[in-house]
């Protein structure tokens, strides 16, 4: 085995062929069980799902659609055992017309169906556990399992709750607030709660908002006065007419406690308002909590937080407090390597009462405009952004940017109509995650790897270049696992590469998965012991119709739909997924 690690590195697998079809292909040698599929139920007596009967009140019961981050923590809590956990899975945004037969787009819902289409979104907890036979599967009378809606009953907490701006008719103090959406990536933390990151919430309102006062800051949100879903017509809570503090409402991360299911989520809003893609925490040396995130949107920025207080592993009820405290910076990216964070600290430097702020909680609400004076530098992108557990580095997925100019070109963003995007690799320096500097490195320039001004390593092959990163994970070896969603602009389906990010295979990236046609692969995630690779398949069939999907994945029955679902990859007879 060593002369094997010597001649091929960690990742020996034998690479999958690019490739577009209707089905999901892994690396041979290993297999893919579907583990949970959109409708599936949840809790004991919960309704078997039938897209021609589909309700609110089914789906409440129901795992949602369009799973996007999935998170593992073992059971019991504190253990790291890789058989027996919670997965919790964000349900990102729905299609109507591909679900339901007959079904109107979804800005054309009648009102039971927005409601029905409603409880598709938000987040699935589920007990799943390994059986002696290697087969996964669900808990269904588990304490644990819950459905998160955008209706559940949430608190904002830290410096932004309270502020009178944030004032509706269901939030009389501006604390209390109702439910999460649009929620794309995530985090598991070390004291084992969720964060979920609250992304293109722009999508759900509707209504005119020339009189809510927040014109500038909602534009630069993307908010319209079109409806382009079926809620804002329905329901005053997305009609910025009715309702025009509601957006301040979204565009957080919010921490979940799966360990409690009466446990009231918390919108952290020290992390800053934008459009998360996601949060990954991790413990400094000192025992601070630095939290590292993404604005997903072309030129925003890129973000970290560092707690005031520090981690207590044995104190989870002052963990649970962590993200209320603290600083948060934005990055400005030098061509030299080097990089700088800016803090966002009221009062100091232009985030002043003259540009309009008055609070903490203003800049944080303001977070976009705030950076923006602070001069944070303009990304490609930013979706997920992780620490790699083994060398302590940070990764940053670029998925793309059509709209970069040949002058806006710069050492992170180095192409004009970014079309596939980069990886970054940042380094705190002395491995200090509280510093202010940091050198950065180009990891690899995606796209086809003969194109101009792509990177890779040179021994490539040619199934072995990406397109899009989006979502990443580590396994127990720091390799870095690469999950996409775009690649179809290459005729080749998206899916999952993985590569060592140290030594002489450094961004040597090979083709492990691929998706069904019109499905983004997201989540991804391992068990502890990195023998179980959950992955999320996002929107199989898409840009197809009910009637005439172009795949049936995974049920490939006449007479449903693809449903978008949530596979578990093991290796044939055992051993760590890669090897
Ligand atoms: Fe929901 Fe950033 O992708
Ligand atoms: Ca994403
Ligand atoms: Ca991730
Ligand atoms: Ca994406």
């Amino acid at each position: 085995a060593a002369e094997s690690v010597a001649e091929q590195g960690t990742l020996s697998f034998t690479e999958l062929a690019h490739g577009l079809d209707k089905h999901l292909a892994v690396a041979q040698g290993y297999q893919a069980q579907v583990l949970v599929r959109w409708g599936d139920p949840l809790f004991s007596g919960a309704p078997e799902f039938d897209p021609s009967q589909q309700s609110a009140e089914r789906q409440m019961q129901q795992f949602g659609y369009n799973n996007d981050f999935v998170g593992f923590v073992s059971l019991p809590l504190g253990s790291d055992n890789s058989d027996h956990g919670l997965l919790v899975v964000n349900h990102e945004y729905t299609r109507p017309s591909m679900m339901y037969p007959g079904s109107p787009e979804r800005n054309q819902l009648d009102k039971d169906m927005a409601l029905n289409d409603m409880m598709a979104h938000g987040l699935s907890v589920v007990e799943i556990e390994k059986r002696p036979d290697g087969q996964w599967q669900l808990i269904l009378d588990s304490e644990y399992n819950r459905r998160i809606t955008p209706q559940t009953e949430m608190q904002m907490t830290g410096p932004a709750a309270g502020n009178s701006r944030l004032i509706t008719a269901d939030s009389a103090d501006g604390v209390r607030t109702l439910g999460t959406y649009g929620n794309c990536a995530g985090g598991v933390t070390p004291w084992g709660t969720i964060l979920t990151g609250e992304e293109n919430v722009d999508f759900f309102f509707g209504g005119d908002f020339k009189d809510s006062g927040e014109q500038e800051n909602y534009q630069r949100f993307g908010m319209t006065e079109k409806h382009r879903g079926s809620w804002s017509r329905h329901f005053n809570r997305w009609d910025m007419s009715q309702t025009p503090a509601e957006p301040l409402h979204v565009g957080w991360i919010v921490e979940i406690d799966p360990f409690d299911p009466q446990s009231v989520p918390k919108k952290r809003t020290v992390l800053g308002r934008y459009k998360h893609e996601g949060a990954n925490v991790f413990i400094n040396t000192d025992g601070h909590v630095v939290a590292y995130s993404g604005d997903d949107e072309q030129f925003e920025y890129l973000y970290k937080f560092v707690s005031k207080n520090i981690y207590q592993p044995d104190n989870r009820m002052a963990n649970l407090q962590l993200l209320d405290e603290g600083t948060l910076y934005c990055a400005r990216f030098s061509d030299d390597g080097t990089m700088q964070w800016l803090p966002l600290i009221f009062g100091q430097g232009p985030l002043s009462e003259e540009n309009g702020f008055s609070s903490q909680g203003d800049v944080l609400l303001d977070c976009r405009r705030a950076a923006d004076l602070l001069g944070a530098t303009p990304m490609d992108r930013p979706e997920d952004v992780e620490v790699n557990p083994v060398n302590g580095k940070v990764y940053v997925m670029l998925t793309n940017n059509s709209r970069r100019s040949e002058e806006q070109r710069d050492g992170p963003n180095p192409r004009a109509k970014n079309r596939a995007g980069q990886i970054l690799e940042l380094s705190p320096v002395d491995g200090d995650h509280s510093k202010e500097h940091f050198t950065w490195e180009m990891l690899l320039i995606a796209g086809p790897k003969d194109e101009q001004g792509t990177r890779y390593h040179p021994d490539i092959s040619e199934n072995g270049w990406l397109a899009n990163p989006d979502n990443c994970t580590f396994d127990k070896l720091g390799n870095l696992w690469i999950a996409t969603d775009g690649a179809e602009q290459y005729q080749m389906a998206d899916g999952v590469w993985a590569c060592e990010v140290e030594g002489e295979r450094r961004a040597l990236t090979k083709r492990f998965l691929r998706t069904p046609v019109g499905a983004e692969l997201c989540g991804p995630f391992f068990t502890p012991d990195s023998e179980n690779f959950f992955c999320a398949v996002q929107h199989p069939g898409d840009k197809s119709s009910f009637e005439q999907p172009s795949t049936r994945w995974p049920d490939f029955d006449p007479d449903m739909p693809p449903r978008p679902s949530v596979v578990v990859i093991t290796k044939t007879g055992g051993g760590r997924v890669g090897s």
